[in-house]
């Protein structure tokens, strides 16, 4: 089979070595891809969000399957439009994506059907905004509407905090701000649970947890991710039945009772409160970094599995996991997630192979043989051992050998599962 993957991060280059281990697969493409994906995958120049050149490519190289990495192309219908020219694509529709792509649809889909959430309000005008969050006068969230590229959510422990966060959202996110949602702030532990359905039936990948902050201790500004661990220990057997009971399965079926079919990864963001599992988001694809997390502990092949979404027959899918676990330490440009320089050369690279280490690239170049930093988040070095300290070890072993100017990592990924 020949294959597409569309992104360019590090989510792409977990799916891509783990597409690459199917026996079925002959050649696999990834648009754009980086530095890292180029050693397993062919890299073709097509931006993710040109939907149009990316049904081309696949009609003109007879692509048997594409999988969409990113939210973006999702939102844009790339779903849509490789189904009505009956090409395999693994993902949600346009319409079934906007469970991403618009907070106030996933929230009022949410408040429709009893799934638990934070209580919220939307708003289109600032004024009503800050004249309610001035009324509530208590600690809140205030969200953009739309996609932001993990920019879209202030948490606001003060009143003042809040009202600045509506001026920054409509300020700063262009289309995405034109609505505002305002919610409760809720408290607790937050777990990533990776739903794969084919729009009736689903299976759970290992649950992840993520580390959103840039520093230690969850300290400093929303990033799109510092690193992250599978499985979470903190999602007991208990509470996963809670969560599909609750969460997974009724949001599937509010979606096919919505006309909006979901089928592909639905990513449930949940904080685990002292009233029960909430949804902090749901996203229409896989996390990242979770990914790079999730993908190293499933044993069985993972083409089968996107096919049986893309057939749906999700339940003929035997999924097999490794009984392992596993971390991935984001390695940052300096200054991240606000200015920061690129184009650093890395090296150290390849002084850990073999020790169930994998440095899959996020935001990397290679040219010329040497590989240089490209993006904020450059790369996920993630390891694999049968205990979660073990492999903390080995990962944080590995980020210490590579090297670029600037380089910054948190010190602290997985350790709270250590100390549950
Ligand atoms: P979101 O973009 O909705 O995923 O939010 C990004 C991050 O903000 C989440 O991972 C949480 O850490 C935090 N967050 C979002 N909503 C809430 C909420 N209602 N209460 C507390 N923290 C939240
Ligand atoms: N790691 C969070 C996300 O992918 O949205």
């Amino acid at each position: 089979m020949k294959i597409l993957v569309i992104g360019n991060g590090g989510r792409e280059h977990a799916l891509v070595w783990k597409i690459a281990q199917s026996e079925k697969v002959t050649h696999i493409y990834c648009a754009a891809g980086n530095g890292g994906i180029q050693s397993i995958a062919e890299c073709i120049p097509i931006k993710s969000t040109d939907i149009k050149a990316l049904l081309q490519f696949a009609i003109q190289n007879k692509i048997d399957l594409t999988i969409v990495g990113p939210e973006q192309p999702l939102t844009l219908g790339i779903v849509d439009l490789f189904q009505q020219h009956e090409l395999n694509i693994f993902g949600p529709s346009a319409k079934a994506a906007e469970i991403e792509g618009s907070k106030v649809f996933a929230k009022n889909l949410m408040k429709k059907y009893g799934i638990p959430t934070a209580s919220f309000e939307s708003f289109t005008a600032v004024a009503d905004a800050k004249a309610y969050i001035t009324d509530l006068n208590q600690p809140c969230v205030v969200k953009a509407d739309g996609l932001a590229a993990g920019k879209g959510a202030i948490v606001c422990p003060t009143l003042q905090e809040a009202l600045t966060a509506v001026d920054t959202i409509k300020n700063e996110l262009g289309a995405a701000g034109n609505s505002i949602v305002v919610e409760e702030m809720m408290e607790g532990e937050e777990a990533s649970i990776f739903a794969v359905t084919d729009g009736t039936n689903y299976i759970l990948l290992p649950a992840a947890q993520d580390h959103k902050r840039i520093f230690d201790g969850d300290r400093g500004k929303n990033t799109g991710g510092m690193g992250a661990y599978a499985p979470a220990p903190v999602m007991t057997s208990a509470l996963l039945d809670r969560v599909k009971e609750e969460i997974i399965e009724p949001t599937i079926l509010a979606m096919a009772n919505e006309g909006r079919l979901y089928k592909g990864v639905l990513y449930c963001g949940l904080m685990l409160t002292p009233g029960g599992p909430k949804v902090v988001e749901f996203n229409c694809r896989f996390g990242d970094p979770e990914c790079q997390a999730v993908l190293p502990l499933i044993k069985s092949d993972i083409v089968d599995m996107f096919l049986s979404v893309v057939n749906q027959n999700i339940n003929s899918y035997k999924l097999e996991v490794h009984q392992q676990s596993s971390v991935c330490v984001v390695m940052a440009s300096g200054g991240y997630p606000d200015l920061y320089e690129k184009n650093k050369e890395i090296s150290g690279l390849d002084r850990m192979t073999g020790e169930n280490t994998l440095i899959f690239h996020a935001g990397t170049d290679l040219i010329n043989g040497k590989v240089y930093s490209s993006g904020g988040r450059v790369l996920g070095v993630t390891s694999y051992s049968e205990h979660l300290s073990d492999a903390i070890k080995k990962a944080y072993r590995a980020a210490e050998q590579i090297h670029f100017d600037k380089a910054y990592f948190r010190k602290d990924i997985g350790y709270r599962a250590l100390r549950n």
